[in-house]
């Protein structure tokens, strides 16, 4: 059956905005939150009504499966204003595709990406005044979908919920990030779902993070499930190497999310005539490197940091430093990509789309 969605959206305004109680210059992540979002159900079989309604709890039934089975799946993106107060998101139709993956192996229903883009633009134009500008902050975007439909059934719900929200953010981190590399516990497995955005694989990263913490440690290196032998992903973020003057990252698979920073940095690095590897690495090859001095730099690379270096790693009960360059890759290459985000240079690869 052809299904159309181009139904207008209704939109429900606030009656007040809470925006002049945030202070913009000093912004956390992710912990204020504008005044509408928008909602759309999935009930009877299909999409109903996309709405854009005043910011407000879910109430849900006790029984909905997202309670018991875990149906929940995200998305992180941003949205960036210009000098010009021009608003534009970077790359969207990437998000729209993996949350659909995601949709799919969380046996949920796909979003239509005109819903979830119509929706997502009609929200900035909506909330544009809330898009922070200063350096460092943007708007963060949080579109998620969780199973709304009822019973202790082990199996699909009939209905879901498909929202989203925005937090003016900051960094994400601040200061020196020190990781553990992993030898014990998986964030995902060959068949698991380490490659969706589901809710339930950041749930088993907080108790081996909490580890790591304890020991002094921000974050963990996941490494694989099977041997433990190579490196992963860098806490919900790819991870990017630097050995002597070529970035190395490892491939995209069943385990690891694909990031859109990760290809981003990937494509930029490239033009940049940097020389980029993307193969496996070993946590030896790390501890080799850092200590004939050929580690130059670690990083992390997701939406939420864009670029965040790491100071030194963890493993095996010993602690490996990373330089202190004046010049890092990472710098380099967040400075370039969010050049590019914010309207500041040229968009060679086409990925800036305006919004309003
Ligand atoms: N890896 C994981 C596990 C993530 O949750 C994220 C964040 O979304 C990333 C990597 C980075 O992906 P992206 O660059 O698309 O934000
Ligand atoms: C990212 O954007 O890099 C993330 O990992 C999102 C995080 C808040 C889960």
């Amino acid at each position: 059956m052809a299904t159309t969605y181009t139904e207008a959206i209704k939109i429900e305004k606030s009656e007040s905005t809470k925006i002049n109680t945030v202070d913009f210059n000093n912004l956390a992540f992710g912990q204020v939150f504008t005044d509408h979002m928008f909602v759309c159900d999935f009930e009877d079989g299909k999409w109903q009504t996309p709405k854009i309604v005043p910011y407000q709890p879910i109430v849900l039934d006790p029984s909905a499966k997202i309670f018991h089975y875990g149906q929940s799946i995200f998305e992180g993106m941003k949205a960036y204003k210009d000098a010009d107060g021009s608003v534009f998101l970077f790359r969207p139709d990437e998000n729209i595709k993996r949350m659909n993956i995601s949709a799919k192996r969380l046996a949920m229903p796909e979003i239509p990406e005109a819903y979830f883009m119509n929706g997502l633009k009609e929200l900035l134009k909506v909330e544009k005044d809330w898009i922070p500008t200063s350096e460092g902050s943007a708007l963060y975007i949080r579109p998620f979908m969780l199973a709304t439909g009822q019973g202790f059934h082990a199996s699909p719900a009939d209905a879901y919920k498909f929202v989203i929200a925005f937090a003016p953010s900051g960094p994400y981190f601040s200061g020196r990030v020190e990781v553990l590399i992993e030898e014990k516990y998986s964030r995902s497995a060959n068949g698991g779902v380490g490659f969706a955005k589901a809710g339930g694989n950041y749930a088993g990263q907080f108790f081996p993070t909490q580890l790591a913490k304890d020991k002094g440690y921000q974050q963990v290196i996941w490494t694989d499930d099977n041997t433990h032998e190579y490196i992963e992903e860098a806490g919900a973020m790819n991870i990017f190497v630097r050995i002597n003057d070529t970035l190395l990252t490892v491939p995209t698979s069943d385990r690891i999310l694909d990031g859109i920073t990760r290809k981003s940095i990937i494509d930029i690095a490239k033009a940049d005539g940097i020389d980029v590897e993307v193969r496996k690495i070993k946590v030896t090859e790390l501890t080799e490197a850092a200590e004939n001095g050929s580690l130059k730099e670690l990083f992390g690379a997701g939406t939420a940091a864009v670029v965040s270096p790491i100071a030194g790693f963890g493993y095996k009960g010993k602690n490996y430093e990373l330089p202190v360059l004046e010049e890092t890759f990472g710098a380099r290459l967040k400075k370039r990509i969010t050049d590019i985000q914010t309207n500041k240079s040229e968009d060679p690869f086409s990925w800036r789309v305006k919004v309003c």
